[in-house]
Protein backbone atom coordinates (compact mmCIF):
# COMPACT_ATOMS: atom_id res chain seq x y z
CA UNK A 1 0.00 0.00 0.00
CA UNK A 2 1.22 3.50 -0.78
CA UNK A 3 1.48 6.00 1.41
CA UNK A 4 -0.83 8.16 -0.45
CA UNK A 5 -3.32 5.00 -0.22
CA UNK A 6 -2.87 5.90 3.34
CA UNK A 7 -3.37 2.99 6.27
CA UNK A 8 -5.94 4.13 7.83
CA UNK A 9 -7.66 2.03 10.51
CA UNK A 10 -5.46 -0.40 10.43
CA UNK A 11 -3.21 0.60 13.26
CA UNK A 12 -3.58 2.57 16.86
CA UNK A 13 -2.82 5.65 16.52
CA UNK A 14 -4.06 7.02 20.42
CA UNK A 15 -0.54 8.23 20.26
CA UNK A 16 -1.80 11.60 18.05
CA UNK A 17 -4.00 12.81 20.64
CA UNK A 18 -2.30 15.01 23.87
CA UNK A 19 -1.98 12.70 26.46
CA UNK A 20 -3.11 12.72 29.98
CA UNK A 21 -1.08 13.93 32.09
CA UNK A 22 -0.27 12.41 35.57
CA UNK A 23 1.30 12.47 39.24
CA UNK A 24 3.53 15.09 38.85
CA UNK A 25 3.73 15.95 35.00
CA UNK A 26 0.19 17.04 35.28
CA UNK A 27 1.47 18.67 39.10
CA UNK A 28 3.44 20.43 36.55
CA UNK A 29 1.26 21.41 33.66
CA UNK A 30 -1.38 22.73 36.34
CA UNK A 31 1.38 24.80 37.42
CA UNK A 32 2.42 26.00 34.47
CA UNK A 33 -1.63 26.66 32.85
CA UNK A 34 -2.19 28.44 36.05
CA UNK A 35 1.23 30.81 36.03
CA UNK A 36 0.62 31.43 32.35
CA UNK A 37 -3.14 32.90 33.09
CA UNK A 38 -1.92 35.36 35.92
CA UNK A 39 0.66 35.93 33.59
CA UNK A 40 -1.59 37.19 30.67
CA UNK A 41 -4.61 39.29 33.12
CA UNK A 42 -1.49 40.99 34.24
CA UNK A 43 0.22 41.17 30.03
CA UNK A 44 -3.20 42.50 29.43
CA UNK A 45 -2.88 45.26 31.96
CA UNK A 46 -1.18 48.00 29.34
CA UNK A 47 -0.62 48.52 26.12
CA UNK A 48 2.86 47.46 25.92
CA UNK A 49 1.66 43.82 27.57
CA UNK A 50 -0.51 43.62 24.86
CA UNK A 51 1.68 44.55 22.31
CA UNK A 52 4.21 41.68 23.63
CA UNK A 53 1.87 39.54 23.52
CA UNK A 54 1.04 40.13 19.89
CA UNK A 55 4.82 40.49 19.15
CA UNK A 56 5.24 37.01 20.89
CA UNK A 57 2.30 35.45 18.36
CA UNK A 58 3.81 36.86 15.95
CA UNK A 59 6.96 35.22 16.06
CA UNK A 60 5.50 32.22 16.65
CA UNK A 61 3.68 32.13 13.54
CA UNK A 62 6.39 33.57 11.41
CA UNK A 63 8.66 30.79 12.77
CA UNK A 64 5.47 28.31 11.44
CA UNK A 65 5.69 29.69 8.03
CA UNK A 66 9.31 29.56 7.77
CA UNK A 67 9.19 26.09 8.75
CA UNK A 68 6.30 25.11 6.39
CA UNK A 69 8.01 26.84 3.83
CA UNK A 70 11.84 25.80 4.30
CA UNK A 71 11.17 21.85 5.56
CA UNK A 72 7.74 20.64 4.88
CA UNK A 73 7.77 22.03 1.73
CA UNK A 74 10.76 20.93 -0.09
CA UNK A 75 10.20 17.25 1.09
CA UNK A 76 6.42 16.67 0.70
CA UNK A 77 5.48 14.53 -2.10
CA UNK A 78 3.22 16.07 -4.58
CA UNK A 79 0.22 14.28 -3.63
CA UNK A 80 0.49 16.53 0.06
CA UNK A 81 2.12 19.75 -1.62
CA UNK A 82 -1.70 21.21 -2.12
CA UNK A 83 -2.33 20.42 1.73
CA UNK A 84 0.98 21.97 2.54
CA UNK A 85 0.17 25.26 0.09
CA UNK A 86 -3.26 25.15 1.80
CA UNK A 87 -1.82 25.18 5.42
CA UNK A 88 1.05 27.79 3.81
CA UNK A 89 -1.52 30.43 3.45
CA UNK A 90 -3.10 29.62 6.55
CA UNK A 91 -0.24 30.83 8.65
CA UNK A 92 0.65 33.38 6.41
CA UNK A 93 -3.03 35.03 7.01
CA UNK A 94 -2.27 34.44 10.70
CA UNK A 95 0.83 36.39 10.60
CA UNK A 96 -0.73 39.33 8.64
CA UNK A 97 -3.65 39.19 11.11
CA UNK A 98 -1.30 39.48 13.95
CA UNK A 99 1.10 42.59 12.38
CA UNK A 100 -2.40 44.31 11.42
CA UNK A 101 -3.38 44.08 15.21
CA UNK A 102 0.02 45.54 16.30
CA UNK A 103 0.00 48.28 13.86
CA UNK A 104 -3.78 49.40 15.76
CA UNK A 105 -2.01 49.24 18.76
CA UNK A 106 0.95 51.42 17.18
CA UNK A 107 3.29 49.20 16.60
CA UNK A 108 4.68 49.03 13.17
CA UNK A 109 5.23 45.44 13.35
CA UNK A 110 6.79 45.32 10.34
CA UNK A 111 10.72 43.91 11.88
CA UNK A 112 10.25 39.90 11.38
CA UNK A 113 10.68 38.51 15.03
CA UNK A 114 12.97 35.47 15.84
CA UNK A 115 11.47 33.13 18.15
CA UNK A 116 13.30 34.21 21.71
CA UNK A 117 16.07 32.33 23.22
CA UNK A 118 13.88 29.20 24.60
CA UNK A 119 11.88 28.36 22.01
CA UNK A 120 14.44 28.52 20.12
CA UNK A 121 16.90 25.96 21.93
CA UNK A 122 13.58 23.93 22.04
CA UNK A 123 13.60 24.13 18.42
CA UNK A 124 17.02 22.81 17.70
CA UNK A 125 16.39 19.80 20.25
CA UNK A 126 13.15 19.09 17.86
CA UNK A 127 15.23 18.93 14.61
CA UNK A 128 17.95 17.06 16.43
CA UNK A 129 14.86 14.50 17.60
CA UNK A 130 13.79 14.50 13.91
CA UNK A 131 17.17 13.49 12.15
CA UNK A 132 17.71 11.08 14.79
CA UNK A 133 14.09 9.14 13.95
CA UNK A 134 14.10 9.65 10.59
CA UNK A 135 15.69 6.43 8.94
CA UNK A 136 12.90 4.54 11.29
CA UNK A 137 10.09 5.43 8.95
CA UNK A 138 9.50 4.68 4.92
CA UNK A 139 8.47 8.52 4.31
CA UNK A 140 11.83 9.65 6.15
CA UNK A 141 12.48 12.76 7.51
CA UNK A 142 8.35 13.47 6.70
CA UNK A 143 7.33 11.87 9.53
CA UNK A 144 9.22 13.89 12.38
CA UNK A 145 8.41 17.08 10.05
CA UNK A 146 4.74 16.20 11.16
CA UNK A 147 5.13 14.52 13.99
CA UNK A 148 6.58 18.45 15.11
CA UNK A 149 4.38 20.09 13.37
CA UNK A 150 1.55 18.21 15.45
CA UNK A 151 3.05 19.13 18.91
CA UNK A 152 3.25 22.79 17.60
CA UNK A 153 0.03 22.83 16.47
CA UNK A 154 -1.39 21.31 19.49
CA UNK A 155 0.61 23.78 21.79
CA UNK A 156 -0.42 26.76 19.60
CA UNK A 157 -4.50 24.89 20.24
CA UNK A 158 -3.79 25.37 24.10
CA UNK A 159 -1.98 28.59 24.18
CA UNK A 160 -4.83 30.27 22.29
CA UNK A 161 -7.54 28.07 24.19
CA UNK A 162 -6.51 29.42 27.16
CA UNK A 163 -6.04 33.09 26.38
CA UNK A 164 -9.89 32.90 25.19
CA UNK A 165 -10.61 31.62 28.38
CA UNK A 166 -8.57 34.45 30.41
CA UNK A 167 -10.45 37.22 28.15
CA UNK A 168 -13.90 39.02 28.24
CA UNK A 169 -15.36 37.73 24.93
CA UNK A 170 -16.14 41.44 24.85
CA UNK A 171 -12.06 42.11 24.49
CA UNK A 172 -11.47 43.81 21.41
CA UNK A 173 -8.43 41.10 21.03
CA UNK A 174 -11.08 37.85 21.70
CA UNK A 175 -12.37 37.70 17.43
CA UNK A 176 -8.99 37.71 16.40
CA UNK A 177 -7.85 34.94 18.96
CA UNK A 178 -10.87 32.55 18.75
CA UNK A 179 -10.33 32.89 14.49
CA UNK A 180 -6.82 31.94 14.74
CA UNK A 181 -7.77 29.23 17.33
CA UNK A 182 -10.53 27.62 15.31
CA UNK A 183 -7.76 27.56 12.33
CA UNK A 184 -4.64 25.82 14.72
CA UNK A 185 -7.79 23.16 15.57
CA UNK A 186 -8.22 22.36 12.22
CA UNK A 187 -4.43 22.02 11.76
CA UNK A 188 -4.24 19.32 14.63
CA UNK A 189 -6.92 17.42 12.66
CA UNK A 190 -4.83 17.71 9.36
CA UNK A 191 -1.24 16.52 11.11
CA UNK A 192 -3.23 13.64 12.82
CA UNK A 193 -4.88 12.71 9.34
CA UNK A 194 -1.54 13.04 7.80
CA UNK A 195 0.17 11.37 9.72
CA UNK A 196 -1.95 8.33 9.84
CA UNK A 197 -1.99 8.13 5.91
CA UNK A 198 2.30 8.25 5.66
CA UNK A 199 2.68 5.95 8.72
CA UNK A 200 2.90 2.67 7.82
CA UNK A 201 1.13 0.48 10.91
CA UNK A 202 4.54 -1.33 11.34
CA UNK A 203 6.05 1.75 12.10
CA UNK A 204 3.13 3.07 14.69
CA UNK A 205 5.10 2.06 17.90
CA UNK A 206 7.83 3.99 16.63
CA UNK A 207 6.09 7.29 16.49
CA UNK A 208 4.37 6.96 19.76
CA UNK A 209 8.35 7.01 20.89
CA UNK A 210 8.85 9.59 19.07
CA UNK A 211 6.14 11.65 20.23
CA UNK A 212 6.87 11.03 23.52
CA UNK A 213 10.03 12.62 23.15
CA UNK A 214 9.19 15.25 21.43
CA UNK A 215 6.22 16.20 24.18
CA UNK A 216 8.94 15.56 26.59
CA UNK A 217 11.20 18.08 24.89
CA UNK A 218 8.28 20.83 25.17
CA UNK A 219 7.88 20.12 28.85
CA UNK A 220 11.20 20.65 30.14
CA UNK A 221 10.80 23.88 29.04
CA UNK A 222 7.05 24.66 30.50
CA UNK A 223 8.12 26.16 33.98
CA UNK A 224 10.80 28.33 32.55
CA UNK A 225 8.75 29.52 29.57
CA UNK A 226 5.76 30.55 32.28
CA UNK A 227 8.24 32.14 34.71
CA UNK A 228 9.68 34.29 32.00
CA UNK A 229 6.15 35.48 30.76
CA UNK A 230 5.13 36.12 34.42
CA UNK A 231 8.70 38.64 34.81
CA UNK A 232 7.72 40.04 31.43
CA UNK A 233 3.91 40.25 32.84
CA UNK A 234 5.21 42.24 36.13
CA UNK A 235 7.60 44.12 34.12
CA UNK A 236 5.13 45.63 31.71
CA UNK A 237 1.40 44.86 33.42
CA UNK A 238 2.07 48.27 35.40
CA UNK A 239 -0.45 48.60 37.72
CA UNK A 240 -3.51 49.06 35.31
CA UNK A 241 -1.87 52.31 33.42
CA UNK A 242 -2.61 51.75 29.77
CA UNK A 243 0.97 53.14 27.79
FE1 LIG B 1 -0.97 29.74 12.99
FE1 LIG C 1 -1.17 26.30 12.61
Amino acid sequence: MSAEQGWVGTADFSCLNPPRARGLGALQARLVDRIKRAALRRLHLSSRGERLLLRMYLAGEDATERTLLDELLPQSPPWLERQVQQHLADEQRHVNLFAEALRALGDEGSVRLEPDWLSRRKIRRWQRLAHRYAGSFEQGLLVPAYATGLCAEQMAERVLRRHCAVLDPGHRLYPLLARVLADEQAHVRLCQNTLRRIVAPGEAGRLAALLKEIRAVDASFGVSGALAMLGAGWALGGVGRRR
